[in-house]
C-alpha cells in the first residue's frame, strides 16, 4: 500500500493518540465539509442499498458528459479517480511509461503492476519543480508510450503553464504518446476549465477528475475520466468489474455539478485561507514555500535538526511529510488549507515549534 496523507488513524494508533483530537493538514479535503444537499440526499436515498446500481451509470454519465458539454461516450466514472488511473493503465499497458517526480505514487504503482518500464523525469528545485518544453526533448529521445502529468501536481500544488500543456498535448497526439492529465485538484483554480474540451479533437489524450477532494466526499469515492478515445471508453466499460460505484456516490454525482453556491463559497474559502497560508508560511525565515494555486501548500524546512512532523504532531496537528516521494526528502512538507482558526492554529504552533529550536 502506498502511503498518502489523511492516515489519522494509522498515526493516532502508532503514537498512542485520541484520532479526533488530530488536525488533518495531511490530506488536501474541502473544509467545508460536504454540500448540505448531498447529504440530504444520501438520507433520503437509503432504500437505494436494496437495489442494485445501474451497472451502466447512465445518469451519471449523462450528468458528467452535460457539465462538460462533451460526447456521453467519451465519459467514464470510477469509484474515485484512483480506479480510473489503475483502469487506464491496464487498458493501455504501455511498455515504457514517463513519470515526473516528485508525483501522485498511485500511477507508479498501478505501471507497476503490469511490469512497465518506468522513466523518472525529474522535476528539480532548479527549475521551480515545473515541467517546461524540455520535457518534449526527452520524450524524443526515450520514445514512451505513455506519460502521466498532474496540473496541479501534488505534492507540489503547483500549475504547469498553460501553452507548456498546449504544446505536450500536440506533441503526444503527434507522436501517438498517451497522455493522461490528472485534473484531480483543478476545480480548485476558478478559472481553469482544464483539458477536456480538447478531447473532442484528441485521440491520445485522457483526463481525470476528481470529486473527492473539491466536494469532500473522499469516503463516498467518485472521479471520472475522459477520452477522445471512445473505443477504448468503451472497452474500459466492458472489462470493468460491475457496480464499482456504490449507489449513493452514483446519485450524488448527478447534483454536484449544480452546487453553484457550494462552488463560488468554496473558491471564496480558498481565496482567503491560501493568501493567508502562504504569507504567513512565506514569512518564515525557516521555510521555503512555493506559490500555490490549489488548496495545499508544498514547503521545504531548511532548519536542521527540525522534525515538523513529529513537533506539529505534539500541537495534535498532522501534517503531510513528503520524504516518500521520489525526488523529494525529510525537509519536504505539504499542507492543506484548512478553515480559519484551523490555519492559525498551525501557524501559531509553527511558531512555537521554530521558537524552541
Ligand atoms: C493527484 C491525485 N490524483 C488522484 C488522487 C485520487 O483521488 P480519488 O480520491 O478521487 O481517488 C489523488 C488523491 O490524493 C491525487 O492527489
Amino acid at each position: 500500500m502506498s502511503e498518502h496523507g489523511g492516515n489519522i488513524l494509522g498515526v493516532a494508533e502508532q503514537y498512542g493518540l485520541p484520532a479526533n483530537t488530530l488536525i488533518d493538514f495531511s490530506a488536501n479535503i474541502n473544509p467545508q465539509g460536504a454540500p448540505e444537499r448531498v447529504k440530504a440526499l444520501i438520507k433520503n436515498s437509503l432504500a437505494d442499498i436494496e437495489k442494485y446500481p445501474d451497472v451502466e451509470y447512465r445518469h451519471l454519465h449523462q450528468a458528467i458528459a452535460k457539465a462538460h458539454q462533451c460526447d456521453y461516450a467519451a465519459v467514464m466514472a470510477g469509484n474515485g479517480a484512483t480506479e480510473l488511473i489503475y483502469a487506464v493503465t491496464r487498458y493501455l499497458h504501455p511498455k515504457r511509461a514517463l513519470l515526473l517526480t516528485p508525483g501522485f505514487a498511485e500511477y507508479r504503482r498501478a505501471l507497476q503492476q503490469i511490469g512497465t518500464e518506468i522513466i523518472d523525469y525529474p522535476l528539480t528545485e532548479e527549475t521551480g519543480f515545473q515541467p517546461d518544453l524540455r520535457l518534449l526533448d526527452t520524450l524524443s529521445t526515450i520514445q514512451p508510450d505513455c506519460v502521466f502529468i498532474a496540473t496541479p501536481n501534488n505534492p507540489t500544488g503547483l500549475m504547469p503553464d498553460s501553452q507548456f500543456m498546449q504544446s505536450l498535448v500536440e506533441y503526444c497526439e503527434k507522436q501517438r504518446i498517451w497522455l493522461i492529465v490528472d485534473e484531480s485538484f483543478i476545480d480548485f483554480l476558478p478559472d481553469n476549465r482544464g483539458l477536456i474540451p480538447q478531447v473532442a479533437i484528441t485521440k491520445h489524450l485522457y483526463i481525470l477528475r476528481s470529486m473527492t477532494k473539491f466536494f469532500a466526499i473522499p469516503g463516498l469515492r467518485l472521479g471520472y475520466l475522459v477520452s477522445g478515445n471512445t473505443m477504448g471508453i468503451a472497452e474500459m466499460k466492458n472489462r470493468r468489474e460491475p457496480w464499482s460505484i456504490n449507489a449513493f456516490a452514483a446519485r450524488v454525482g448527478e447534483i454536484l455539478f449544480d452546487e453553484h453556491d457550494y462552488i463560488a463559497a468554496t473558491h471564496q474559502w480558498l481565496k482567503s485561507q491560501q493568501h493567508y497560508l502562504w504569507t504567513q508560511l512565506s514569512a518564515f525565515t525557516e521555510l521555503t514555500v512555493w506559490r500555490p494555486s490549489a488548496n495545499f501548500l508544498f514547503f521545504r524546512c531548511n532548519k536542521l535538526n527540525v522534525d515538523l512532523w513529529h513537533s506539529l504532531l505534539k500541537h495534535q496537528l498532522l501534517i503531510r511529510h513528503c520524504k516518500n516521494y521520489a525526488g523529494l526528502d525529510e525537509r519536504y512538507y505539504r499542507v492543506a488549507v484548512c478553515n480559519e482558526w484551523e490555519n492559525q492554529r498551525l501557524i501559531a504552533a509553527m511558531q512555537q515549534v521554530f521558537a524552541h529550536g
